[in-house]
């Protein structure tokens, strides 16, 4: 596998690409590659050749305050991982070649970016929304691959792809658990000892929720409750926030009717988590998916 660590190689790569007919296959990552990343690889494997990943631990979506500097750094494991994928191309910019000095311009995804996790994180869907456009502009993929996990943050991608006519097309891939149910997670690597256990409170709640759901309980204040009180069971979790909403306009919701996702995010000690649920009504039932 090639690893390519300027814009312009990378564009050139994918150009030629383009040129031979090519169908081009982007995975954008921060690295400390879990089997929830190998998923969109071999996603992506599956419809595209070349597929190249990106690892860029992108500084502008953590603020002063976040994990940036403790974020783990595996890039030898990660190259090794890639490899075994058959991963064509493995973009590795370093911070100056995606924001050189002087650089001045960011994407925001309006009404989105300021509800759930962006009211937690200020700045952070902008750092997002700007690098993977910038990314989209130098891979130039037919296809690029985000997982569920971070449904929010898929979401506002999907919205700037539309607003900007961009062409390329997002695919969107489940979430990918530990045995335990605790979804994959570069933060993970954070949770320590009885911490590691505490954190599978968060698949709990979503279970629970998704238990009603089947059930056929609709009133999203009541599901709510239901995760509240799961997640209230476990002493160390502090709850950021547990809610129901649409799954178009993330906006919260009172009866479960439309497609709908039950979000969590939760502090496990110092290490902040987050987890949901797709709830979705078909026929008469409503079906979740964990
Ligand atoms: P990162 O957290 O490294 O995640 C890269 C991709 O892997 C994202 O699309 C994320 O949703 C997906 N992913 C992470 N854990 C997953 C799991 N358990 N199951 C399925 N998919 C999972 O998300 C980012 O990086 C960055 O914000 C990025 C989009 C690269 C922009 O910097």
């Amino acid at each position: 596998m090639e690893t390519i660590r300027t814009v312009a190689w990378m564009k050139e790569k994918s150009r030629e690409a383009r040129q031979e007919q090519r169908i081009v296959g982007l995975v954008p990552t921060m690295g400390a590659l879990h089997a929830g990343h190998m998923a969109l690889v071999e996603r992506a494997k599956k419809h595209c050749a070349p597929v190249y990943a990106s690892i860029f631990l992108n500084p502008t979506q953590f603020s002063a305050n976040e994990d940036l500097s403790r974020y783990p750094r595996p890039i030898e494991a990660d190259i090794e991982k890639l490899t075994a994928a058959r991963v064509d191309g493995l973009f590795l910019p370093d911070a100056k070649e995606i924001y050189p000095q002087g650089f001045s311009t960011y994407v925001h995804v309006e009404g989105l970016s300021e509800r759930l996790e962006g009211k937690s994180r200020p700045g952070h869907f902008r750092g997002v929304a700007t690098v993977v456009l910038k990314l989209f502009e130098i891979v130039q993929p037919h296809f690029a691959y985000f997982g569920r996990k971070d449904a929010q943050q898929v979401r506002i991608i999907q919205q700037m792809v539309r607003d900007l006519n961009l062409d390329v097309e997002i695919v969107v891939c489940p979430i990918v658990r530990e045995p335990d149910g605790l979804a994959m997670s570069s933060r993970n690597a954070y949770l320590h000892g009885e911490e590691r256990k505490a954190a599978t409170i968060l698949h709990r709640a979503l279970e629970a929720a998704a238990t009603e759901a089947k059930a056929g309980v609709r009133d999203s204040l009541e599901v709510q409750r239901t995760m509240n009180k799961v997640l209230a069971s476990e002493p160390r979790a502090r709850v950021d926030y547990a809610e129901i909403v649409d799954a178009e306009s993330f906006e919260p919701v009172v009866r479960i009717t439309r497609p709908a996702y039950a979000l969590l995010a939760v502090h496990i000690g110092k290490t902040r988590l987050i987890d949901n649920l797709l709830m979705t009504p078909e026929g008469e039932e409503l079906a979740a998916e964990l």
